[in-house]
């Protein structure tokens, strides 16, 4: 009955004190210890266990720095005396090589062991030793995978920059991340490394497609450098680009010759139309559609400035061209009233002009014949003179 009553008190005190604790932010502390249960190491480099353990609170006193405090690693089970690997101020010629790095005082268990191979692979125990205090943290261990040196790193396109990551491996020196591209391009400045993750800035533009962009990884080990790359291609869309037309056999072309204009743009996905229009007076007439635009006979009011505007899922571009038409004849010839004679010729925009006048007035209707001729052929044109004659309009 006293015995009982006494528990409910000291339980009742010790729930007093709990919240008291936890009011000042103290909660009852107890052996604890968070390592990284799982991970993997490369033969030939170094692993780093980052670790924290904590002590019951009457423990405290013997974590001071006149105890002089030190971290033990025992491997693959729990006694001190069969399983130690590691004693951080006691070292064996059979222990493994390392270091604690951490501040065992601030309860910092964080370790390096070098030059890993695969007698490292197992289950750590660790193991504080400081005055009075000697434990071994039993509930968490940490367990290392010792692997073949094989690095691996990968490639991905997020957002806006291409990254490359890979496996946050110890080796010393720290391994080397770069970047380079094929078609080569160059690459920007703001590429950082940072925990092996490398991002390569930049706005993805048709200047990158199908640019394939390689990321490779460099561990300088003990005996040898090992490298593992990674790739990816990528493929941008964009608004037709480039669009320009072409004119065959060329853009100054004579009348009555067989003209093609042939439209040409990059875009992806590729263009889906292509059309044509012509200015016309200050209007645009539109013409037709497909990359080719072809007169069978070019003829005098063909002449002017063709469009062709290339469209695709993200935008259209135009490109624009004159199309010059040249005559080969072109002979128009006028009577005056003064019955001066007018002949004039056109070869290819040159002009020869000629005139007669008569002296006499005509009474009845005669014939009068201009003609031209050179290496290409001859060119003429009758003119009929009445009375009543003005001008006549002729081309042959
Ligand atoms: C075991 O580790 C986890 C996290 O790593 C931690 O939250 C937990 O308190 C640890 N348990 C013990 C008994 O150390
Ligand atoms: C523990 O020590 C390591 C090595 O000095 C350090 O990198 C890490 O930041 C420390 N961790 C904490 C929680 O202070
Ligand atoms: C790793 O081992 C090699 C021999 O196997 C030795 O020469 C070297 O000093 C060791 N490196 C470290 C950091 O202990
Ligand atoms: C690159 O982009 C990432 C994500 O958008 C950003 O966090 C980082 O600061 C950028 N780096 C530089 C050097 O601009
Ligand atoms: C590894 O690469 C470094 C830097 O390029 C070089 O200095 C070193 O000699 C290389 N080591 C081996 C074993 O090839
Ligand atoms: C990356 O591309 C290079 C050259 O294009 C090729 O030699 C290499 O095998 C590729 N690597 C991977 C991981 O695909
Ligand atoms: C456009 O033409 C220029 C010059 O010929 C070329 O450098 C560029 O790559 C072309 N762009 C596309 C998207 O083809
Ligand atoms: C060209 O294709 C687009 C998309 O399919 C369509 O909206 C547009 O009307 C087409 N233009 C012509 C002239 O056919
Ligand atoms: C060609 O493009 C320009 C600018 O993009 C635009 O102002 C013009 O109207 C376009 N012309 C035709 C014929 O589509
Ligand atoms: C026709 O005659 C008029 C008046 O003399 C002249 O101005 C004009 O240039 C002539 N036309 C041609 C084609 O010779
Ligand atoms: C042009 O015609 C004249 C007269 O018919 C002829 O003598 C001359 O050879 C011709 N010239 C050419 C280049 O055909």
């Amino acid at each position: 009955m006293f015995g009982h009553f006494s528990h409910t008190t000291c339980l009742i005190s010790k729930l007093f004190l709990t919240c008291l604790y936890c009011v000042v932010g103290v909660c009852c502390r107890d052996f604890s210890i968070s390592l990284p249960q799982n991970f993997q190491a490369l033969s030939g480099s170094c692993v780093i266990i980052k670790c924290r353990f904590e002590i019951e609170e009457k423990h405290d006193i013997n974590l001071v720095p006149e105890s002089a405090a030190t971290g033990l690693w025992l491997k693959d089970g729990d006694k001190t005396n069969e399983h130690l690997v590691f004693h951080s101020t006691d070292h064996k010629s059979n222990h493994f090589n390392g270091k604690i790095t951490g501040n065992l005082l601030e309860k910092n268990c964080t370790t390096v062991f070098y030059n890993v191979s695969s007698k490292h692979t197992g289950r750590y125990y660790f193991r504080i030793e400081s005055g009075g205090l000697k434990y071994v943290y039993t509930v968490n261990t940490s367990t290392i995978n010792t692997l073949p040196p094989n690095p691996q790193c990968s490639c991905m396109w997020s957002r806006s920059s291409l990254r490359c990551s890979a496996e946050t491996l110890c080796s010393s020196p720290p391994p080397t991340l770069t970047w380079s591209s094929t078609p080569r391009i160059p690459l920007s400045e703001s590429s950082r490394l940072e925990e092996l993750i490398s991002d390569l800035n930049f706005t993805a533009t048709h200047r990158q497609h199908r640019v394939t962009f390689t990321c490779t990884i460099t561990y300088q080990l003990q005996d040898e450098n090992k490298t593992a790359q990674d790739n990816i291609t990528l493929h941008v869309q964009y608004s037709p680009k480039n669009t320009s037309v072409s004119v065959l056999p060329s853009s100054s072309v004579l009348e009555g010759r067989s003209v093609t204009l042939t439209c040409s743009s990059d875009a992806n996905p590729a263009v889906l139309n292509y059309t044509w229009s012509r200015e016309s007076e200050g209007q645009m007439e539109q013409l037709q559609t497909g990359h080719t635009l072809t007169f069978d006979r070019i003829d005098l009011k063909h002449r002017g400035w063709y469009h062709c505007t290339a469209q695709n899922q993200h935008g259209t571009q135009n490109s624009s061209v004159m199309l010059d038409i040249q005559c080969e004849y072109y002979i128009t010839a006028n009577l005056t009233l003064s019955h001066s004679l007018q002949c004039k010729v056109n070869y290819k925009m040159n002009s020869l002009r000629s005139s007669i006048t008569l002296h006499q007035s005509l009474t009845h209707t005669s014939t009068l014949q201009c003609a031209s001729n050179n290496t290409h052929g001859t060119a003429s044109q009758r003119i009929y003179v009445t009375p009543q004659v003005s001008s006549t309009f002729y081309r042959h």
